[in-house]
Parts: C-alpha cells; sequence; structure tokens
C-alpha cells in the first residue's frame, strides 16, 4: 500500500509555476529518491505534502487519507516528518532540549520526551553530544539533529531535505547507514539529495523533475541512465562514467 500519493501536484509562486502536475507515490518500506537540478521544484514539494505552503491544485493522500489542506502540526501528528534543506536547531539549546521539544509533539510530560530524546539521540550516534549547544555541532552533527528532531515525532513517513550536503565521506557513509537504519526500523523515506552516491545507492526508485515538471521515474540505474536525466542534470560526464 501507498504510504504517500502525491497526484497533479500544482504550485503557482505568483506567475511562476515551481511544481507542474507532479504525480508520484511512496510504498511502505520503501525509499524513494526525488531529484532535480536546483530550483527545479524538489523542496516546494516537501513544503506542499506538509502543507507549509498552501498548494495551487493537486491532492496529497498519507495512508488513504486526503491530507491536502490540512494544518502542518496535524499532518506531523498523523505521522509525516520532515527536515529542513537549511538547517535550524534552536541554537542556544543544547542537543537533548532540541530533541525534547520535537518529542513533545507525542507526549505529554516532560520525563517521557526526554526519555524519547535519548532514545532518538542514542539511535542517531549524538546520545554523547546531548549537553553540547546544539550551535556547537560540527555539519555533520548538526545534520544528524535535524533528523532526531524529526524521528522523535515519530514518523511512519520521512521527508529529507539534502541531509548529506556539507558532509566529509566518512560522514556521507554514516548518513548512509543511519538512513537505512531509519528504513530498517519501520519508516518510509521520501529522501531528496543532490550527492549521487547517496540517492543511487539507497533508493528503491527515483522520481526525476525538472522545471517543476516529472521526466523520469524508476529504478536508480534506469533513471541514471535516462537521456532526459542525463541532460537536464548529471551531465555527460556522468553518462560517460
Ligand atoms: N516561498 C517562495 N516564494 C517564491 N518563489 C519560491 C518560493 N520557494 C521557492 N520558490 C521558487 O520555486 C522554484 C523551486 O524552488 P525549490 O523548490 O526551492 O527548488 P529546489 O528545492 O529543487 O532547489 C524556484 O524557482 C524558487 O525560486
Ligand atoms: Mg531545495
Amino acid at each position: 500500500m501507498a504510504v504517500l500519493e502525491v497526484k497533479d501536484l500544482i504550485k503557482d509562486f505568483g506567475g511562476l509555476r515551481a511544481v507542474s502536475n507532479v504525480t508520484f507515490h511512496v510504498d511502505e518500506g520503501e525509499i524513494m529518491g526525488l531529484i532535480g537540478p536546483n530550483g527545479s521544484g524538489k523542496t516546494t514539494i516537501f513544503n506542499c505534502i506538509t502543507s507549509y505552503f498552501p498548494i495551487t491544485s493537486g491532492r496529497v493522500f498519507f495512508k488513504g487519507t486526503n491530507i491536502t489542506g490540512m494544518k502542518t502540526h496535524q499532518i506531523c501528528r498523523l505521522g509525516i516528518g520532515r527536515t529542513f534543506q537549511v538547517v535550524r536547531p534552536l541554537a542556544r539549546m543544547s542537543v537533548l532540549d532540541n530533541v525534547t521539544a520535537s518529542a513533545f509533539s507525542r507526549v505529554n510530560s516532560i520525563k517521557e520526551a526526554r526519555s524519547e530524546a535519548e532514545r532518538v539521540l542514542d539511535f542517531c550516534a549524538l546520545l554523547g553530544e546531548k549537553d553540547k549547544l546544539a550551535k556547537s555541532l560540527p555539519i555533520g552533527g548538526r545534520k544528524r539533529l535535524e533528523i532526531a528532531r524529526a524521528l522523535a515525532t515519530k514518523p511512519r513517513l520521512l521527508l529529507l531535505d539534502e541531509t548529506a550536503a556539507g558532509l566529509n565521506p566518512s560522514e556521507l557513509d554514516e548518513a548512509i547507514e543511519l538512513i537505512k537504519k531509519i528504513r530498517e526500523s519501520g519508516v518510509s523515506i521520501l529522501i531528496v539529495e543532490h550527492i549521487m552516491k547517496v540517492i543511487m545507492s539507497i533508493s528503491d526508485r527515483i522520481h526525476a523533475i525538472n522545471f517543476g515538471q516529472t521526466i523520469a521515474e524508476g529504478k536508480p540505474d534506469e533513471v541514471a541512465n535516462n537521456r532526459a536525466v542525463i541532460e537536464a542534470y548529471l551531465g555527460e560526464e556522468y553518462a560517460q562514467g
């Protein structure tokens, strides 16, 4: 069964059509990659799914329920978590308090929120940093903290927006392992990522867009060899190498 269905999604910003008739779905337990050049509409699609922006037209279903037009916090409660491309932790709060704040979306007591936050920090290999200020973490840690904050809302579907950007090679391997571990824990994933090593190695399927429009969808090797994708996004070097 599809955990997420996006149907004929259109999003206009004034005269600009940022997303144009995009349709795709994410199956239960699947890692679905969403790729496209800068400015092609990937983050806007995330913002439409989570009602961060009102959509112009189209429909979004979560586990068969039409969530189009619901409030962002209702969508979070139903089970869609997300990270932001530009990480924005509560900089002056500790790592633990950042995640505890997110855990309050599910529990009512500070005790429960803290213990859930510690469980999630442990899962994300951040428990050792829990008393540090969020702003003192290096970029790899801030990206993991962003994932931890999303996981503390107990999502069934996680939207990851460029969580591997800016990471060094060993941090990249850790990020790939963490994303696989999240899926193994039963969370379906829709991931936007520019780093081909990441997207190609973890996605079950990939949906490619350009200028807000779908150009290809399929298994990673099919999409990587698709002419429209190569022209729009990957560049000829990738096709040859
Ligand atoms: N809040 C906004 N207001 C106006 N235009 C926006 C807004 N957000 C995104 N856009 C425009 O929509 C297009 C898609 O942007 P975005 O979804 O951020 O692309 P991507 O994440 O694929 O790089 C771009 O042309 C961008 O300038
Ligand atoms: Mg973006």
